[in-house]
């Protein structure tokens, strides 16, 4: 399973359950990644989702409530992170992408092998975060690449981190 998160200089990734920056080229990239593979997620995030599941993905959400998927067709619920893990180990590691928010990245993101995080440069107000990967002495850079800026002047770059001390349930 690998991670895939957008963030913000101080590693802010939403506020009042958006995200923080509209970036488009980002958006597309997470489509084409994830597009055909399972996505596990939080139901804060899932129900962030304008247009309910995501077209093309195996969509397992993360609830308390046993009884969530009867109200929303095209999922499949987990009661718990664990649970999700045990959903998804029926696809290929490399298919499988933990998409948030911060309670399932906190949760899952030791048995990620990589994440890929766009890193915007830009500060802005939140109330969610994700774990700075630079302080976490398990987590090494192994590559930058698209550098760029959004139409908005706000530059950027596509940062994929290694998990040096991946737990091996997935
Ligand atoms: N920038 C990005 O790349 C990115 C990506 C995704 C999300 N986000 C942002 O992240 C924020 C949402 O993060 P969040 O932490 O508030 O919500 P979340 O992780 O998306 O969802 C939280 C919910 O997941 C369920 N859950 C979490 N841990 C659980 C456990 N151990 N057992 C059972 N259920 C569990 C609970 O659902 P129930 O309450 O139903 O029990 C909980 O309320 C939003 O601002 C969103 O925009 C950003």
């Amino acid at each position: 399973m690998n991670a895939i998160v957008s963030v913000t200089q101080d590693w802010g990734i939403g506020k009042n359950n958006r995200l923080l920056v509209r970036n488009r080229e980002d958006m597309l990239r997470f489509k084409q990644l994830t597009m055909g593979g399972t996505v596990v997620m939080g139901r804060k995030t899932f129900e962030s989702f304008p247009a309910g599941p995501l077209k093309g993905r195996r969509n397992i959400v993360v609830t308390r409530d046993a009884h969530y998927a009867d109200a929303h067709p095209g999922i499949e619920c987990a009661t718990s992170p664990m649970e999700a893990l045990l959903l998804a180990k029926a696809d290929s590691a490399d298919k499988v992408w933990l998409i948030g928010g911060e309670s399932l990245y906190r949760e899952l993101l030791p048995y990620c092998e990589r994440c890929l995080v766009t890193r915007n440069q830009v500060s802005v107000p939140a109330d969610a975060y994700f774990p700075n990967l630079d302080e976490d002495s398990a987590w090494e850079l192994e590559c930058v690449e698209g550098s760029s800026q959004t139409p908005e002047g706000i530059p950027y770059d596509f940062a994929t981190y290694r998990n040096l001390d991946q737990r091996d349930s997935y």
